[in-house]
């Protein structure tokens, strides 16, 4: 299959909108990653999606809708639930919830679980072919299962582990701005809880609920979001974490001042949201050069919780 890529014209995107009600994956840009989108009450549409990414089939998928009405129609939300997508819909935050059982959502999107992951996202392309779709998307990042998540359209279609010839297409739009991927919030248990730190700092939803969230405690074995497996987003290189300066022959990722000129650096000014925004172009660029990466200490506040979370797993030994 020949993986076309579109733009953002009125044209293009009316393009995009047909594949996707013809049951075809269509990779979309959002504000987090770059997702690859398929029908969620399609059975077959989105099968393709785990068979283009080689997913395993036990690791759900979220659904995005254009607004909050949608998503309502699908999961029962609780008070706690409702605050949230007040707050930050539409945004880089996942909600895992109920599932209606006529929501008519794919059994493969869910796992098979009784709860389902939603999302609104704010990404004007995103926003507009949800709306002209008309439907719920289900769309993990558009990677290959256990790769790096791409943040632009190259990324998706990358000779080296993307998904060119397996897609139908790919919407171009940029690079995307928030850069990880959205923060997951569930209530197993009852209480609100961190299922994956992401684009919406952990603090901003603690201060929205009025108090602290549960946090998971990362048993690769028994993940609450699969995506918490440890081994994901593997570069081919090795990767050493908080380390201030390279040893020979390694390749750095700077973050803030005293960078050698030419070298990578998440962010000259230590900005942690345009670390977060360059973080997955920069490895991809460091993997490239076919040494092993040693990354700089990133402080663990605000976005940088996020970015340390995707560093450990891509840092941890591959299974
Ligand atoms: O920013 C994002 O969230 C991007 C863009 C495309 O929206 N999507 C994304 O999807 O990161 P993916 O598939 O790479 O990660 C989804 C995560 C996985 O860790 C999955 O296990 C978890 O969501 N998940 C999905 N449904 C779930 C459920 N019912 N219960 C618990 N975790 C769930
Ligand atoms: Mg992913």
């Amino acid at each position: 299959m020949q993986t076309e890529r579109l733009g953002t014209s009125p044209d293009d995107l009316a393009r995009a909108a047909r594949l996707l009600a013809a049951g075809r994956c269509v990779a979309i840009p959002t504000e987090t990653v770059y997702g690859l989108a398929a029908d969620a009450t399609d059975d077959r549409a989105v099968a393709a999606i785990f068979a283009a990414k080689d997913r395993p089939a036990f690791n759900p998928l979220i659904v995005h809708l254009a607004n909050a009405a949608g998503a309502r129609r699908l999961a029962v939300f609780g008070s706690e639930a409702e605050a949230l997508a007040q707050a930050f819909w539409p945004g880089a935050l996942t909600l895992v919830l109920p599932l209606r059982p006529d929501a008519g959502i794919a059994g493969l999107v869910t796992a098979g679980l009784a709860s389902v992951a939603l999302r609104v996202p704010a990404h004007p392309v995103a926003q507009a072919l949800l709306a002209q779709f008309g439907g719920p998307v289900a769309a993990p990042s558009a990677n290959a299962s256990g790769r790096i998540s791409p943040t632009r359209a190259d990324h998706v279609l990358d000779p080296e582990g993307g998904l060119a010839g397996r897609i139908a297409a790919v919407v171009d739009a940029g690079p995307c701005p928030v850069g990880v991927e959205s923060t997951i919030i569930g209530w197993p248990g009852g209480r609100a809880t961190l299922l994956r730190p992401g684009g919406i700092p952990a603090e901003a939803v603690e201060a929205a609920l009025g108090h602290p969230l549960a946090r998971t405690t990362a048993d690769p074995d028994r993940p609450l979001a699969p995506g918490q497996l440890l081994s994901h987003y593997a570069p081919r290189a090795s990767l050493r974490l908080n380390a201030a300066v390279a040893h020979p022959g390694e390749t750095h990722i700077g973050f803030g001042r005293g960078a050698a000129d030419g070298a990578l650096n998440l962010s000259p000014s230590g900005n942690l949201v345009e670390a977060a925004a360059r973080l997955f172009d920069c490895l991809r660029r460091a993997d490239a050069a076919g040494a092993p990466i040693a990354v700089a200490p990133i402080p663990d506040h605000g976005l940088g919780a996020a970015i340390n979370d995707r560093l450990r797993r891509a840092a941890a030994p591959r299974g």
